[in-house]
C-alpha cells in the first residue's frame, strides 16, 4: 500500500514539529504528481497567528521542488480523535489537488481512515473559477 512510506515520513515530521504552545504536533505528507513524498511539520510563534500548520508547510516544500500537482496526501497526530486538515488547509491542498485525490488519516500506528479529497471540501473554489 503507498501510504506505508507517507506513514514514515510522517512521523518524522511529527518529531520535528515546533509545538510549544499547543503541544500538539502533526506531521503532513504530499505525493506529488511526480512521485516524490514532500513532508511538513506545524511550526508555531510566540505570536500565535503567525503559527503554521504541517499541511501548508508540506505544499510549499513540493512547490519549493518544481512540482504543482498532489497526487496523495497523509495527516497525521497524535490523540483519541482522528485528525483532519483544518479548513483552511483544506483551501490550500484544493489549489493542488483535484477531488478524488486519497486523503490518509493517521496517528503514529497507522492510517485510521482515507476519504477522497472531494469529501474534505464539497462545492469547492479552484483556480478554473479565475479562468
Ligand atoms: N494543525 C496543523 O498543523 N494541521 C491541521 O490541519 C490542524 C492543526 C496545527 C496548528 C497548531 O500548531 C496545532 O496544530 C494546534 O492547532
Amino acid at each position: 500500500m503507498s501510504s506505508i512510506d507517507m506513514l514514515g515520513l510522517a512521523r518524522q515530521m511529527m518529531e520535528r514539529a515546533y509545538a510549544p504552545y499547543s503541544k500538539f504536533h502533526v506531521g503532513a505528507v504530499v505525493r506529488g504528481g511526480n512521485g516524490k513524498l514532500y513532508g511538513g511539520c506545524n511550526v508555531e510563534n510566540a505570536a500565535y497567528p503567525q503559527g503554521n500548520c504541517a499541511e501548508t508547510a508540506a505544499i510549499s516544500a513540493m512547490v519549493a521542488d518544481g512540482e504543482q500537482r498532489i497526487a496523495e496526501i497523509l495527516v497525521m497526530a497524535s490523540g483519541s480523535e482522528t485528525v483532519s486538515p483544518c479548513g483552511g488547509c483544506r483551501q490550500r491542498l484544493r489549489e493542488f489537488a483535484s477531488d478524488d485525490v486519497p486523503v490518509h488519516l493517521a496517528d503514529p500506528k497507522g492510517v485510521k481512515r482515507t476519504l477522497p479529497f472531494g469529501e474534505l471540501l464539497p462545492l469547492s473554489f479552484g483556480p478554473e473559477h479565475l479562468k
